[in-house]
């Protein structure tokens, strides 16, 4: 079936080198202390997709458990729950305990830098990370910030992303196509 764009509404997707390399190897990068990989571009270049692929086949053919959070979701749900230690603490621990997780779209709504929510939102994305990075954890994540951008907002927090990436950065560069252009009409 075609769509309206000429886009086949089932477009054959194919695993990037590096998922593929990560899925392949995933029992042994389980194991070593860097075991997390990103997918890291501009919108509609195919980053979530990517990842929930990757998780698809990481539960058909390695029979592991994922889970997989909206980053501004579970960023959201701590800040509502931070005065509630008993649910934020159960939220961590879900999000810790799970074998692998796939954080999608992290960092991509940033409050004013000088605002009070800012603090909250800082705080709830820092902890995540060192969550699984703790925990030395497999994390699949995605983000349209540049990893320039990861490290202005924090560096702490960027300093574990890509260390526990160990190059398994998969960035859409410029030239990556936005899929979801094929659906503007004006
Ligand atoms: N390789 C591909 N071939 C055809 N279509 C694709 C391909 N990769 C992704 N798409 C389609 O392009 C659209 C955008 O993909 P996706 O949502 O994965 O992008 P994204 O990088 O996560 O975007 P955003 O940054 O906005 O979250 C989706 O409709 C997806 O099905
Ligand atoms: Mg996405």
């Amino acid at each position: 079936m075609q769509e309206k764009s000429g886009i086949p509404a089932t477009a054959p997707v194919g695993l990037e080198e590096k998922a593929e390399d990560y899925l392949k190897n995933y029992d042994e990068i389980k194991e070593s202390r860097q075991n997390w990989i990103a997918f890291l571009g501009a919108p509609g270049t195919g980053k979530t997709t990517q990842a929930a692929l990757l998780a698809k086949l990481l539960i058909a053919k390695k029979l592991v458990p994922v889970r997989f959070y909206n980053a501004f979701n579970l960023t959201r749900q701590l800040i509502a729950t931070r005065s509630r230690p008993a649910e934020y603490e159960a939220i961590f621990d879900e999000f810790e305990r799970a074998p692998v997780v796939v954080l999608d779209d992290f960092l991509k709504i940033l409050p004013a830098s000088n605002s009070f929510e800012y603090a909250n939102f800082k705080e709830a994305a820092t902890r995540a990370i060192w969550a699984r990075y703790d925990a030395r954890k497999p994390l699949i994540l995605t983000s349209q910030r540049t990893q320039k951008e990861f490290w202005n907002f924090d560096e702490a927090l960027a300093g574990r992303v890509f260390e526990m990436c160990a190059g398994r950065v998969v960035e859409f560069g410029e030239n990556s196509k936005n899929w979801r252009l094929e659906y503007r009409e004006n």
